[in-house]
């Protein structure tokens, strides 16, 4: 196999922490596949910031456009809330996203069997849930001109634009239809299509891929407040959920917290294949953030961010039997009662970052064993 590269963003908060346990996970998922695995680190954020004045120093993107395949931890934090806009930490991560052209996140909501009392829902309605939120990434008003706050007669007026164009809509629902085809099929599109404009056109859109490509795929239509209602009232309804940029922030956050923790839940950012490769940018991260305020303590929970090396494994790499394996790990050590800080129950043993990482390694370990044994 080829050697691959990839480039590490510990960024800010516990991003180095946990990105340091998912770092072991992928060395050892190289060498079991064989593969050659390199590494290099670089700035992001508040500590690209504070060393060079941006939060995406010239130097940070030439290393992600050149790497097979990016890890990021976190960005942002109380110390940087002042800044102007244009060199906030999270400036950083949209301007990443938005370089190379990841306009597809997909984060997985999965719940681990022993988990399901962790979350505030009831077990019953969570225990099994299996959902992927595929969230455009590089559109909406994220990104979306005019924006800023102007002086208006007497009055300051802030001002942000809801923007898509049918391309945008088109390609990320090609990404929701595909993924749904190795799932369950059906595909749920966020939109707020009875008051927004941009949005309907975004719910044609999306309709009209579906019918001319995808009959195979049962396509439903949902407004954004009903969705979120429908997340937790009944989460296990959903297969795919497309969403835009906005929704999807907000919705993501809230599927996360289904699963127990918001420590749990990873994301891939995609960008679109090269034809004449067949590779495609991408940057795997947990979708917590820098939570700054447990930070250097070793007690924040690694797991989304190994899930999310898992990602790549997987969407990068192709090593579906490793990222099979990670998965498996996770679940093992939680079923064998560990936890972190953030999951832990009354009756189960806590660990702290570094320890959950050998935890999930020694799994692995063991699992690989028992598979040359079979
Ligand atoms: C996320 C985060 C980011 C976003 C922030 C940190 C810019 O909340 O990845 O969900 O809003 O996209
Ligand atoms: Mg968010």
């Amino acid at each position: 196999m080829t050697a691959r590269h990839i480039l590490l963003l510990p960024g800010d908060g516990i991003g180095p922490e946990v990105v340091a346990q998912a770092k072991r996970i992928l060395a050892w998922a190289g060498s079991h596949a064989g593969a050659e695995f390199t590494f290099s680190e670089a700035l992001i954020g508040g500590a690209a910031y504070d060393e060079t004045g941006n939060p995406l120093p010239a130097k940070t993107l030439a290393l992600a456009k050149a790497a097979d395949a990016i890890l990021l931890g976190a960005v942002g934090g109380p110390k940087w809330e002042g800044l102007d806009y244009g060199v906030r930490p999270e400036r950083g991560l949209l301007a990443i996203r938005k370089e190379l052209d990841l306009f597809a996140n997909l984060r997985p909501a999965m719940c681990f069997e022993a988990l399901a009392d962790a979350s505030s829902l009831k077990p019953e309605v969570i225990a099994g849930l299996d959902i992927l939120i595929v969230r455009e990434l590089t559109g909406d008003i994220y990104f979306g001109e005019p924006r800023g706050v102007t002086i208006e007669g007497n009055h300051r007026v802030g001002r942000n634009t809801m923007i898509y164009a049918d391309w945008e809509v088109t390609r990320i629902a090609r990404v929701a239809l595909d993924l749904a085809r190795a799932r369950n099929s059906a595909v749920c599109s966020v939109d707020k299509a009875n008051v927004l404009e941009a949005t309907e056109m975004w719910r044609e859109e999306v309709q009209k891929l579906r019918d001319a490509e995808y009959s195979d795929i049962t396509l439903s239509h949902m407004y954004v407040d009903n969705a979120a209602m429908q997340l937790v009232r009944n989460p296990k309804q959903f297969d795919v959920m497309l969403t835009g940029n906005m929704f999807g922030d907000i919705l993501s956050d809230c599927a996360a917290m289904l699963t127990g923790s918001l420590g749990m839940l990873p994301s891939a950012s995609l960008g679109e294949t090269d034809p004449k490769t067949n590779q495609r940018p991408a940057l795997y991260e947990p979708v917590h953030g820098s939570a700054p305020d447990i930070a250097g303590q070793d007690i924040a929970n690694p797991i989304a961010a190994i899930l999310s090396a898992g990602m790549m494994l997987r969407y990068s790499f192709n090593m579906d039997r490793e990222a099979a394996l990670v998965d498996r790990a996770i679940a093992d050590v939680l079923a064998a009662g560990k936890r972190t800080a953030d999951i832990m129950q009354p009756g189960s043993t806590q660990l702290g970052t570094q320890a959950m990482g050998d935890a999930i390694l020694e799994a692995l370990t063991t699992l690989s064993n028992q598979q040359k044994v079979a």
